[in-house]
């Protein structure tokens, strides 16, 4: 059976060991691990990218392999192929489909119809490779991830979806500060919720910035206006004006509290050019880890 990530609940089972290869792929990064050699992996985007294309190109090199960049303008699924026939036929050139996405749907649809794992790099709906890569760094910076304390500050989007689900599977709290109307997934909450209460750990959605990052380990924040929602830029420039993340917002969470950001950054918006560049900053911790992650997603898809 082929295994795909379309969303955190397919790493449930082993998310932890997933974690502890990319420590691993970290430490010892040589070419000498190939275990993907010969392997080709079809990236497909709907959307920009700058990290998790370079990321995905160079793990599949360093893993031994290659990977073939394309973009849905250029493919014949711009013109109208189906996703599915576009899965079959992939599937007879190579071993793995890496999906940008803006329809949840639609990743749905080639993992359904592609006989290689798929893995969604990003879709409307989740960002599963992203909280990958930040729980790694939450991790190397703690030394641990049970009974963390995190604040997600902004717009409840993919990015916020994904990171409800993560944080329940390993055991750390999260509290999202959002405003009304900009609430994560109903049908996400719900299902992070009932997953954190089996790991005994929290999740709250609260309206207050502070309220969340209050006494926070990490304070985590993404864009207000994600690829695809342009139209709404005015609108939610003013709405998520009180959620920017700033240094009196840092002053409510744990004086070592660090900072998230998974890039990206609209400098000035969501985030100061003070608190992304200060000591407490971890972001290109987390950009170079989408790199391990995402080697050590691909070996236990791919391996
Ligand atoms: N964080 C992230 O996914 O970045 P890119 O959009 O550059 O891939
Ligand atoms: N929420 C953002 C994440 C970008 C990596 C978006 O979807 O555009």
């Amino acid at each position: 059976m082929k295994r795909d990530l379309t969303t955190m609940l397919d790493i449930q089972d082993d998310i932890l060991d997933i974690l502890e290869t990319a420590e691993e792929m970290k430490r010892k990064r040589d070419m000498d691990f190939q275990p993907l050699k010969g392997q080709v992996l079809a990236m497909i985007f709907e959307k920009s990218s700058t990290r998790t294309r370079v990321s995905f190109e160079v793990g599949m090199i360093e893993l031994g392999g290659f990977a073939v960049t394309l973009n849905t303008k250029d493919l014949q699924m711009g013109r109208g192929e189906t996703v599915a026939d576009t899965a079959r036929v992939l599937s007879r050139y190579v071993d793995g489909i890496m999906y940008r996405a803006y329809e949840h749907d639609m990743v749905m649809e080639l993992a359904k119809h592609a006989t290689v794992p798929v893995i969604n790099g990003l879709d409307n709906f989740e960002h599963p490779c992203q909280i990958m890569a930040d729980l790694l760094t939450v991790k190397e910076r703690f030394g641990k991830l049970k009974g963390i304390k995190m604040a997600y500050v902004g717009d409840g989007n993919n990015v916020c979806n994904s990171l409800m689900l993560g944080c329940a599977m390993v055991g750390m709290d999260l509290a999202c500060g959002c405003p009304a109307g900009y609430e994560p997934d109903p049908g996400v909450t719900k299902t992070a919720k009932a997953i954190a209460k089996r790991n005994c750990c929290k999740l709250s959605i609260v309206e207050s910035p502070k309220e969340a990052a209050k006494d926070a380990d990490v304070v985590y924040t993404d864009v207000w206006v994600s690829m695809g929602q342009e139209e709404e830029q005015k609108l939610r420039q003013n709405v998520f004006k009180p959620y920017q993340v700033n240094a009196g917002l840092m002053s409510v969470a744990h004086e070592n509290a660090i900072v998230m950001h998974c890039l990206p950054a609209h400098r000035g918006m969501e985030i100061t050019d003070e608190v992304i560049d200060s000591e407490a900053s971890v972001v290109l911790d987390q950009a170079e880890n989408r790199l391990h992650a995402q080697k050590a997603i691909m070996v236990a898809l791919m391996g």
